[in-house]
């Protein structure tokens, strides 16, 4: 019937109005409202709810939202007893899709999706996607201190999401600056229209399997390095990089022999992607707020934008949202492998607005194949092989 396309490249999966992109201008919407807007003037509850019920909140629907995104953000200790028992050199993506996982078996109820009419309006859907979307910074920052050897830190109910997760994941009150940063980190990274973790979301909720299911298949295909393990491997790169004088040399080997430049590149945008130019500014922000004393690796990050448009912008790869968050999660103190699973905590509320909008008129995703294999042949005996 069609044709086999690699990577599914420019094949419509779904359709959605959720966001929008435009790749060329470099132009990223949620709802209709630019991300520049919503880095600026709003907070990640504000835009979780957006993404979710498709407008924008009156002060009132935004403060019963927020509201129950702080009560909700205790995590079961069962959860934390499973969570010990996970070694504490694993990747905390790994961690975090285990603990979501589990979070099924302590909120049953997958059965109310398979029930007959809407699923949208169920109060289980509503439920478990404050308690997930609650409860993702939680078990993220609870895993920094297990892993080494401290209590988990309490969350607080009388601060934001990102000033609170800041707060559990250094045991410290957040300078004001870093919550406002971070605040818009989450912003930036909450939705992105069907990419591949979001696909993978919507895969397994189209067989109504419980959110906490779709949100740890989505962990997972998230945690991958030509995904949002990206943000990861950029530090290492710079590190290895090590000054801006070895920019040129470092990209020119690295090309030659193939290599990739992480953070770099997009399969839908064609010009610098516009969360990097935020993200950019937020860091130059930052910059000045410390009087210039930030890591050197943000200046061999510009350098090596400078020298990657050069040899890469005129295949259209630039950099991507995975290039600057990094650097700058480090200057909040931040460890590097704890990066990814800051991008899963935001992208929840996209996985889980994509997971609503498909419930209410779902069908299971059943594509199909060219096969390539052998066609019948007969069965041959093992003493005959
Ligand atoms: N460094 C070096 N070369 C690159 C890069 C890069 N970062 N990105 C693409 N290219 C090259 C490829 O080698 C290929 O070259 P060729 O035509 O000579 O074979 C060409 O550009 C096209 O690249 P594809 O991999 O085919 O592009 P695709 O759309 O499939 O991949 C991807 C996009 C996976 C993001 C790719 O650009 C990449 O690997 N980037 C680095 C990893 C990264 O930063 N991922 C995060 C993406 S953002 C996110 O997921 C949140």
């Amino acid at each position: 019937m069609s044709q086999y396309v690699p990577g599914l490249q420019g094949v419509p999966a779904t359709r959605s109005a959720i966001s929008d992109l435009d790749g060329q201008k470099g132009i990223l919407t949620y709802r209709g409202y630019k991300i520049v807007d919503l880095a600026r003037h709003s907070t990640f509850e504000e835009t979780a709810y957006l993404l979710i019920h498709g407008e924008l909140p009156s002060a009132e629907e935004l403060a019963r939202f927020d509201d129950k995104l702080r009560r909700n953000r205790h995590v079961k200790y069962n959860v934390r007893e499973i969570m010990k028992f996970l070694p504490i050199t694993g990747h905390p993506m790994e961690m975090l899709q285990t603990a979501v996982a589990s979070l099924g078996m302590f909120y049953p109820g997958e059965e109310c999706l398979t029930g007959s009419g809407s699923c949208a309006d169920l109060d289980y859907v509503e439920n478990m996607t404050v308690k997930t979307l609650a409860t993702m910074g939680t078990i993220v920052a609870m895993w920094e201190h297990m892993r080494n050897g401290e209590d988990p830190v309490s969350p607080r109910a009388d601060m934001g999401y990102a000033e609170n997760l800041l707060y559990m994941l250094t045991g410290e009150e957040p300078d004001p600056l870093h919550a406002r940063i971070m605040d818009a980190c989450l912003v930036l990274h909450a939705e992105h229209t069907i990419n591949a973790s979001t696909f993978a979301a919507l895969v397994c909720g189209s067989t109504l399997a419980a959110p906490n299911q779709v949100v740890a298949s989505a962990v997972g295909t998230l945690a991958g390095p030509l995904h949002g393990g990206a943000n990861q491997r950029v530090l290492q790169m710079l590190e290895e990089i090590g000054s801006p004088d070895n920019v040129d040399a470092w990209l020119q080997e690295t090309l030659a022999n193939r290599g990739t430049v992480w953070g770099f590149g997009h399969r839908e945008y064609k010009v610098k992607d516009p969360r990097a130019v935020i993200l950019q500014e937020r860091m130059e922000e930052l910059r000045e707020h410390k009087d210039g004393d930030v890591s050197p690796l943000f200046d061999i990050a510009v350098r090596l934008e400078e020298e990657g448009a050069k040899r890469l912008g005129p295949k259209g790869i630039h950099p991507n949202v995975d290039f600057y968050s990094g650097i700058l999660y480090a200057e909040m103190g931040i460890p590097s492998d704890q990066f990814t699973p800051l991008f899963a905590i935001s992208r929840t509320a996209g996985w889980l607005a994509h997971w609503r909008e498909q419930l209410v008129n779902n069908r299971i995703y059943r594509p199909t194949q060219e096969y390539v294999g052998e066609r019948v042949r007969e069965y041959v005996p093992l003493d005959e092989r």
